[in-house]
């Protein structure tokens, strides 16, 4: 848990509800504070398994994966590869498209290229989002109304990478699924007080409101699981995973993001998902940490 990234402190209170559950449930769990000493750290804890409770870089982009590789020692959730694919938003998108999933209208700006912006903005037209390629937590992620808004979210969004994304806005109901194993577990909906769902929308107490399950339709509900376990699939996810969605009002369900190393907390998305189909928080994380070891 904690690590480098912009979520650490989100990682810290995943990594200690996880780190709860699991002593709860008979497990001797210890903590790691993910720092460039991890694998001296993970050495002399001599964990027989790792529950990963990381979010972004270097905890949910296969890098921490390939050091628990290396030295041989089962972890939760995605490997390396589908970790990295699930963290770049710029590869998935390709991914998703290839399986026929729907992307909304997207273009990527190259560092060294920031003269396309107006360009594609020009395309895309407003509302529109700007966002890094390679975040979490909408760290970064800005809305976009007017010219006045798009220079500040340019250099907001490339202080993260030396890609960032431009998106249309796609107007609708922000819709989640969760997956565990390989089902989808359901669908949450997300209202956020906020113009989207920012960093303050999603930890900040009562800035959003969520709704289980989903208010849609039943055949909705439906094709929106069966989309999410496609994706989750096409990334070649294990584990769990959330999937992200806005559902426009012509019931299409556009695709935003894979998320392999979901908000963990008791009160985050995909435990409350799981709590809604009657899996208890701890006995997701015993779940998840099974899955892991085959067992
Ligand atoms: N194209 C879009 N249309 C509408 N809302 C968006 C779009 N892209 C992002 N958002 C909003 O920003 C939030 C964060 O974007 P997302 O791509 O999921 O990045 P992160 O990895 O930071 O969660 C979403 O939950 C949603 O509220
Ligand atoms: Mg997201």
């Amino acid at each position: 848990m904690g690590g480098l990234s912009s979520e650490r402190e989100v990682s810290l209170a995943s990594g200690k509800a996880i780190q709860k559950a699991l002593l709860e449930k008979g497990y001797h769990a210890v903590s790691i504070d993910v720092g460039k000493d991890v694998a001296e750290k993970i050495h002399d804890s001599r964990i027989e398994a790792a529950f990963i409770a990381l979010h972004g870089k270097y905890g949910e982009d296969g890098a921490i994966q390939g050091v628990l590789e290396v030295m041989g020692i089962p972890y939760t959730g995605s490997g390396i590869l589908a970790s990295a694919l699930g963290m770049n938003k710029t590869v998935s998108k390709l991914i998703f498209r290839s399986q026929g999933l729907i992307v909304g209208p997207y273009d990527v700006i190259y560092e060294g290229k920031r003269d396309r912006v107006s360009g594609v903005l020009d395309q895309i037209s407003f509302p529109a989002v700007i966002k890094p390629h390679a975040e979490g937590s909408s760290v970064g992620v800005s809305l976009i109304l007017k010219k006045e808004d798009v220079e500040p979210a340019v250099e907001l969004a490339f202080e993260y990478g030396s890609e960032i994304l431009i998106e249309k806005f796609i107007q609708g109901k922000e819709v989640q699924v969760g997956i565990l194993g390989d089902r989808a577990l359901g669908a949450i909906e997300i209202v956020s007080k906020r113009a989207f769902y920012d960093y303050t929308a999603k930890y900040e107490k009562g800035m959003s409101d969520h709704f289980f399950p989903a208010r849609i339709s039943d055949a909705v509900y439906k094709r929106t699981l069966e989309a999410g376990l496609v994706a989750h699939q096409a990334i070649g996810c294990r584990g769990y995973s959330r999937v992200d969605f806005i559902i426009d009002e012509s019931d299409t369900a556009y695709i935003l993001e894979v998320n392999t190393l979901p908000g963990m907390t008791a009160t985050s998305l995909l435990p409350e998902i799981a709590k809604g189909v009657g899996i208890p928080f701890p006995d997701l994380v015993e779940e998840i940490l099974r899955l892991a070891l085959g067992c």
